[in-house]
């Protein structure tokens, strides 16, 4: 049965400058043919409806629907019979390829803010069923055998294709490696890193703390190394000052400040790299989950030579699929696939194939649309219940994602906070862990909000107002 393509829209990253004295339709008509030539919207590939692109950038459909039509003049686009605009074919040459580049158990909470889960309940069961039955039959005998350990042919191509569409990535299949979501990425990369001379590998501060990624660090023989962060990310004078070769950073949505990477820090750090002869470990966390904002391209689009993208679907889709990739720069790339093969010879290739099927029909970005509707809604549920029952209380952190930074008032202790908030069966979760100093000043709440409903969100904030704020007796 061919794919079914109909009414499910592709997403596309191209940013509008509201600033600039130049027309949207002309920005639009450039960021277009910009894409097309550099190759990081390939042949072929299927456009937005100008109804869900206009939607998408904020602009009128006339607009979107004059731009395609200058663009379809040009030959850059083709429109067959009525059927979605998509890439023209253009001969082999013409388009330059892009550069390679507790104590309570938690069963017994009625609320548990818990971070880093999406919401569990909304796996689309049926699509990957869907997409199970889809790809399996077609499947040919030779998947069933041990394969390329940079996984899937199939899903390298899909997903790289989807990279440069949606995260302005400089993806090539070639050096995509398929692995078992961000947590093997990581290990994988910090024992090619380590193998190659790279000990002291710097850490964003407030990041990872004293969890599984700090404890993966130490068993790939790599010292840890804090470097702080700040409104515009990590602070790269103090970055450079640390003597590390390589950084593992969150510039999407840092985790967990959530704070975006500035474009002036983005540019420094690429220096910083060049510089030092160093390696940037991108991890594109929660970039799918931009819900109030203009989306940011990935670190990998600007330095494909030096950056290691990681993603995952652990947050898009669930973490039970254990599917992620590496982008690996070409100096990396032999050593990475390498250690992979040695690691465990590749990761499941059936379910890659699934994945692959979901995002090629469209219904992957469906999904995606879907949560981000709904995490837009939770978060203002979050914002709403912190205004109306702790108006005192500061919440932090890009309208993306699902965590945000609740600042407490600055005398209250945010273990005992904690404490008095399960003693009521709701679950909060401290910044101090974060730290690496493990320090509990200033105190701070990160609050996750994927996994919980709206009423919980809301019921869990009123019931600890008064712990939140300090106050004696909660008026709620
Ligand atoms: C900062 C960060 N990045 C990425 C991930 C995803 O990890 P994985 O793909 O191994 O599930 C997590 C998981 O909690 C995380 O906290």
């Amino acid at each position: 049965m061919p794919i079914e393509w109909a009414g499910l829209g592709p997403e596309l990253l191209l940013r509008l400058d509201r600033t600039k004295s130049q027309p949207l339709r002309v920005q639009l008509e450039l960021g277009l043919r910009e894409a097309i030539r550099t190759g990081r919207l390939a042949p072929g590939e299927r456009l937005p409806s100008s109804r869900e692109l206009a939607r998408q950038l904020g602009v009128s459909r006339g607009l979107v629907q004059e731009c395609y039509g200058q663009l379809h003049a040009e030959g850059y686009l083709s429109t067959r019979g009525g059927s979605a605009t998509r890439v023209a074919q253009v001969e082999a040459g013409a388009v330059t390829p892009a550069p390679s580049q507790p104590d309570v158990p938690v069963a017994t909470l009625t609320a548990d803010f818990q971070t880093g889960l999406p919401d569990l309940a909304s796996f689309p069961r049926g699509d990957w069923l869907w997409a199970q039955r889809e790809s399996l039959p077609s499947a040919p005998t030779a998947v069933f055998d041990y394969g390329d350990p940079r996984g899937s042919v199939v899903l390298r191509e899909v997903l790289a294709g989807y990279l440069r569409r949606v995260r302005a990535a400089a993806s090539d299949p070639q050096r995509m490696v398929i692995c078992n979501g961000f947590a093997e990425g990581l290990v994988l990369t910090l024992r090619v890193l380590r193998r190659g001379g790279i000990r002291r590998v710097a850490f964003e501060d407030p990041g990872y703390g004293d969890g599984e990624t700090s404890a993966s660090a130490a068993r790939c023989g790599v010292d840890a190394i804090p470097v702080p962060v700040d409104a515009s990310g990590i602070d790269v004078s103090a970055l450079k000052a640390s003597g590390a070769r390589a950084v593992l950073v969150t510039p999407a949505h840092q985790w967990p400040t959530g704070v975006v990477m500035a474009p002036q820090r983005r540019h420094a750090l690429v220096a910083w790299a060049q510089d030092c002869d160093g390696v940037v470990i991108e991890d594109d966390y929660d970039a799918e989950f931009r819900y109030d904002r203009d989306p940011v391209g990935a670190l990998h689009g600007l330095a494909s030579d030096r950056v290691v993208h990681l993603g995952t679907v652990s947050k898009s889709l669930a973490p039970a699929v254990r599917l992620g990739w590496i982008l690996c720069p070409p100096r990396l790339a032999d050593a990475i696939v390498e250690e992979k093969k040695l690691t465990d010879r590749g990761s499941p290739v059936l379910d890659q194939l699934t994945l692959a099927t979901l995002v090629r029909s469209g219904r992957y970005d469906r999904h995606l649309r879907r949560m981000r509707t709904i995490y837009g809604r939770r978060r203002q549920a979050l914002v709403d219940a912190l205004g109306a029952h702790t108006p005192d209380i500061r919440l932090t952190g890009l309208a993306a994602g699902f965590h945000a930074i609740a600042h407490l008032p600055a005398h209250l202790d945010e273990a005992t906070v904690i404490a008095a908030a399960r003693g009521r069966s709701v679950g909060l979760h401290g910044m101090s862990t974060y730290r690496a100093s493990r320090s509990t000043t200033p105190p701070q709440l990160v609050l996750g909000f994927g996994n919980l409903t709206e009423r919980a969100i809301t019921r869990g904030i009123a019931t600890t107002a008064d712990v939140l704020t300090g106050r004696r007796n909660g008026s709620g």
